[in-house]
């Protein structure tokens, strides 16, 4: 039998892609399914020569410096890298690639979902309802906001705000957006959608602000008190990236105040702890981190890793490098 590059897996993954990188490596997939901590993923640099991480695994540079590493690839489970130290992994000389386009429709799908329920205050009527403080309809019960005619405000302009995008325009929706990169022409034609001046300008003009940036430093915080401020109090604030880019003492206090009307969270900075004034904000929608989970995306993206991780022991570019 041919020689099998070593894989460790560090969560279970769907049974169609487990099949899959059994098949092709001599994959360990992680039996206990929980994460790894510092201690056994710095083993595990000794002992693989690829690893196929997910958000939960912290890949910090003290890793990348492990004595004996083998590991020559990181296929991350995922779009978002921001577990990984990029620069640290460069100078090891690891690659280290994602699975961008297969948790584009499922997170567009989850902004979209987030979205209807924080409008139409979703869980605030199943709340009522299962604690048996419903009394029955009236007029006036639960008044929320209808979406159509409504200006969404995209902050960053990817794969995953283009599927917005292209979902919200059917709820008749006016799409703008921010990013450091203006959009091909025909792209903005195809989604009706237009370039903010700036990150303010669509603060201040968006009913609901939706949130689509990658973590890291570079938008640690982006959406900070004074940002949150510019916002109309009747407007939605939607986090589907990831939780570092909102300050979340921020938030609450001005979802308490009414500065904004709601929001709708799936990422938060300490996952999976949760700040505790967040839970006490009954106009807001919390989410368990589900952007990406449906079979169909779970499996497209442990194919797409297996993918990269197959490209590269041919010898390969992978497909989705990272560095
Ligand atoms: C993933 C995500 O489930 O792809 C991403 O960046 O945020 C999620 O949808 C997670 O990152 C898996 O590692």
């Amino acid at each position: 039998m041919n020689w099998q590059p070593r894989l460790l897996v560090t969560r279970h993954l769907p049974p169609s892609v487990e099949r899959h990188l059994r098949t092709h490596f001599d994959a360990c997939i992680n039996p206990q399914d929980v994460s790894l901590n510092h201690a056994q993923l710095a083993r595990a640099m000794t002992s693989y020569e690829a690893i196929c991480p997910t958000i939960t695994d912290n890949f910090d540079a003290a890793l990348f410096s492990t004595t004996g590493a083998r590991v020559r690839i990181l296929a991350n489970f995922g779009a978002g890298v921001d577990h990984i130290d990029l620069a640290a992994a460069e100078r090891a000389g690891i690659v280290v690639t994602n699975t961008p386009d297969a948790v584009t429709d499922a997170t567009a799908e989850l902004a979209i979902l987030l979205m209807l329920m924080a409008a139409r205050r979703a869980g605030e009527g199943e709340r009522e309802l299962r604690d048996g403080r419903w009394t029955g309809w009236r007029p006036t019960h639960l008044m929320g906001q209808g979406l159509a005619g409504k200006t969404l405000g995209l902050v960053g302009f990817g794969r995953i705000a283009q599927a917005t995008a292209a979902r919200a325009s059917a709820f008749q929706m006016r799409i703008r957006y921010f990013s450091r990169h203006r959009a091909r022409a025909a792209t903005e034609m195809a989604l009706a959608a237009t370039p903010a001046p700036s990150l303010e300008a669509l603060a201040e003009e968006a009913d609901i602000l939706s949130l689509h940036v990658p973590g890291g430093t570079e938008t640690d915080q982006l959406v900070d008190a004074w940002l949150i401020a510019r916002m109309k109090s009747t407007a939605i604030l939607i986090n589907t990236a990831r939780g570092s880019v909102v300050d979340e003492g921020a938030l609450a206090a001005a979802l308490r105040t009414g500065q904004i009307a709601a929001a709708g969270l799936d990422v938060y900075g300490q996952e999976p702890k949760v700040n505790p004034a967040l839970l006490a904000s009954p106009n807001l929608v919390l989410l368990p981190h589900l952007g990406s989970a449906t079979i169909e995306a779970r499996t497209a993206m442990g194919m797409q890793a297996a993918a990269n991780l197959e490209a590269f022991f041919a010898g390969q570019e992978p497909p989705n490098r990272v560095v």
